[in-house]
């Protein structure tokens, strides 16, 4: 049995990711140093599949630490997950954003040749596209950034391309998530952002349960179908299967590649309101409120070269994506009360 190391495991899409694995035959090992998620996911995802996830409680910045691992598993690949993704706090505090996702993907890269593991997944952003491309991006499309977390992908994408270059046997595969969102539907894994949620679906979820009273649409005056931003969002279970397709691709492919992972299809913000009051039965209040300064009007994956490559295309519709975010959030807020 094949076994991967999943850098940032416990957090939102590396759970999910373990799950999928674990789903088709592949053991996991875990090390996250649990500054966004709660060591607890373990123990809930040992329980749920029966199985025992060896779990490191450390950063992938330490040398050490990660040498141990390669010395105490059999590790065949790497999935580096491990990073910190609040796009206004790397305005905010560029260099922790700098120091951590780049030295991480650093030192991943460095124990792994050391320790002759030659396969790595890496987490990738479609922050990665310049602003002024077509709203379907592509793979080749002109690369820039707007923030400091988003150079932080750009730079580790570099980073393991040059590596490539120069190690003839490592092979990668960076893949390029759009908008990941809803949660695995038996509800014991989700997201949970620490304090006020930036990103939509966390946000309507908090609203949904009462934990916020209204949602803030930013702007409704984009050349939209609705004048409200347009993203492709995208199931985690499908993005944790995409996982699973890249791991199995690279047991039988060389070379460094870079993959978009969405669905192909943009969804506004009104529209997602209205999928998820309709799907949960439930009232979303929102109020419409300026530009979030940064957003682009349109964004969307062209997923052709997931499919071409990897044989994977996402499953899951809106409805799944609405269902299972309530689902988990519900049970997060019933199991605190
Ligand atoms: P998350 O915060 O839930 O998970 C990241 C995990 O990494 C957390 O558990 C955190 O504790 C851990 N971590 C951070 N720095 C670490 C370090 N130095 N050493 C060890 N552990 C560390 O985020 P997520 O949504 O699951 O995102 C996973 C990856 O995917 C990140 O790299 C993120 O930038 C990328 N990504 C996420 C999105 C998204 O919208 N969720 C979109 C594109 C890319
Ligand atoms: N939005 C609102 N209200 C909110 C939150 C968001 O109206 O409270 C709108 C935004 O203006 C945008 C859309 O919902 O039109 C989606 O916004 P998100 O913050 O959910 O997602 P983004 O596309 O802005 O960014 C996300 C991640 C980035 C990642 C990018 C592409 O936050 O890290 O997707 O993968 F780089």
């Amino acid at each position: 049995m094949s076994k991967v190391l999943l850098t940032g495991g416990t957090g939102f899409i590396g759970s999910h990711t373990a799950l999928a694995l674990i789903e088709n035959g592949f053991e996991v090992v875990i090390v996250d140093n649990l500054i966004n998620s709660e060591a607890d996911v373990v123990s809930r995802l040992e329980k749920f599949k029966n199985v025992s996830i060896p779990f490191y409680h450390g950063d992938c910045r330490d040398e050490d630490l990660l040498n141990r691992i390669f010395q105490e598993h059999k590790i065949e690949i790497v999935i580096h997950f491990a990073g910190l993704k609040a796009v206004g706090e790397s305005v905010s505090f560029p260099l922790e954003y700098y120091e951590n996702n780049i030295n991480a993907t650093v030192t991943v890269l460095k124990t792994m040749l050391k320790n002759r593991v030659h396969k790595l997944v890496f987490s990738s952003s479609a922050t990665v596209y310049a602003e002024n491309n077509p709203a379907e991006r592509v793979e080749g499309h002109p690369l820039g950034c707007t923030n400091p977390y988003g150079w932080t992908k750009f730079m580790s994408e570099q980073i393991i391309r040059d590596t490539c270059q120069a190690s003839s046997q490592l092979n990668a595969i960076s893949l390029r998530y759009f908008n990941p969102v809803g949660a695995h539907p038996s509800g014991i894994i989700g997201e949970n952002p620490k304090g006020v949620p930036n990103n939509l679906m966390p946000y309507i979820q908090q609203v949904a349960t009462g934990i916020r009273d209204y949602l803030r649409v930013y702007g409704n005056d984009y050349d939209t179908v609705d004048g409200t931003g347009v993203r492709d969002y995208i199931h985690v279970c499908d993005l944790a299967e995409a996982h699973v397709a890249a791991s199995k691709y690279l047991q039988n492919h060389k070379g460094c590649l870079e993959i978009n992972i969405g669905t192909g299809k943009g969804v506004s913000v009104l529209e997602m309101v209205a999928a998820f009051e309709r799907v949960n039965n439930i009232k979303i209040p929102y109020r419409i409120e300026a530009r979030r300064s940064g957003d682009l009007a349109i964004n969307y994956a062209n997923a052709s070269k997931a499919y071409q490559l990897l044989g994977w295309k996402a499953k899951r519709n809106l409805e799944d994506m609405c269902r299972d975010a309530y689902n988990w959030q519900y049970n997060l807020q019933k199991n605190k009360t």
